[in-house]
């Protein structure tokens, strides 16, 4: 036996001695090709920003469009997600800049706005043109707390480490935004009777099913119900609560996605094939955004660029 061992290490030793010049541009060649694709994935596509278009009809309007009493809604709606501000910050501004720079109804914010407080020197710079009804926006994990490199990878594993234990104090976050004109909304509600439509913004981490059937209960019938929310958590919510469309985020795609196979994790309850896009629960449409950025410490993207997205929502109340 110990004859054995000492001949396949002889063996083993001189197999890397007789191709120690094949073994070296080998595993040159490996980590050239893994810095590779981590730089274009840093550099260039976590940069590559995206302007997407849905149109979204909304649930019970095929039933009620033949009612000549109902309200026709039509909205045109900005959706962004994740924007994880953090100074410093060029290329994500200049996008936001350029496709704010146009009519909407509404623009929404689904959370993870800032990375930290330095990002909130931006605040002022996320909107370049007033939407018609107003900004408003819900706040994320990211929003609430400044996340270590152990909470990225220990967390991951012990899901009691995933947070940090205290919470960030999230006023000054509020108040870079409302003097920008983005008013955040924390399980509370925002009626625009012109327009028949009720915005209600989910705080993160939830909101119990009552709190919420409260708010959209205030909406009078016919109304167009709207939910913004962070992570694309307990959706069975939505749709008992009446809510017909909500704007979601948290997801960013998966960030890494593989041709054929689609997103390898979603960091939510979510499956992997909704990772990103219009999600369904019974009557409610959900947008989950695949975001326009990430924790600065994990900002790389595979075959999962950045995105803003314009959603045109029609609604027969
Ligand atoms: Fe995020």
């Amino acid at each position: 036996m110990a004859n054995l061992k000492s001949k396949l290490r002889a063996n083993a030793r001189s197999f890397i001695l007789n191709n120690r010049r094949t073994l070296i541009t080998a595993a040159g060649s490996a980590l050239l090709s893994g810095g590779a694709v981590y730089l274009y994935a840093a550099k260039v596509e976590a940069r590559n920003y995206k302007l997407e278009r849905l149109h979204v009809t909304t649930e019970p309007g095929l039933l009620s469009k033949n009612d000549p009493k109902g309200k026709h809604v039509a909205l045109r709606i900005l959706h962004l997600s994740d924007l994880h501000l953090s100074a410093p910050e060029s290329h994500k501004i200049e996008f936001l800049q350029r496709i704010t720079d146009a009519d909407y109804d509404l623009i929404v914010f689904t959370g993870d706005i800032f990375e930290n407080y330095t990002g909130t020197q931006y605040a002022k710079d996320l909107i370049t043109r007033k939407p018609r009804l107003g900004a408003f926006a819900v706040l994320g994990n990211h929003d609430y707390y400044n996340y270590t490199w152990f909470n990225k990878t220990v967390g991951r594993v012990n899901r009691s480490f995933r947070h940090p234990r205290h919470k960030r104090d999230v006023t000054p976050l509020i108040h870079a935004l409302s003097e920008s004109g983005i008013t955040v909304l924390r399980n509370s509600s925002r009626m625009f009777d012109a327009e028949h439509t009720c915005l209600i913004g989910i705080d993160y981490p939830g909101i119990t099913q009552e709190e919420l059937s409260a708010l959209t209960a205030q909406a009078p019938e016919g109304y167009l119900i709207l939910s913004l929310l962070h992570v694309p958590k307990r959706l069975q919510q939505l749709p008992q609560a009446g809510v017909h469309l909500a704007f979601a985020g948290h997801t960013h795609g998966g960030q890494i996605r593989i041709p054929g196979i689609g997103a390898l994790i979603t960091d939510s309850e979510l499956p992997r094939r909704e990772a990103s896009g219009l999600v369904r629960r019974e009557d409610t449409i959900i947008h989950v955004s695949r975001g326009l950025s990430a924790d600065p410490k994990t900002n790389f993207r595979l075959f999962c660029p950045p995105a803003a997205t314009i959603i045109d929502v029609e609604h027969h109340g």
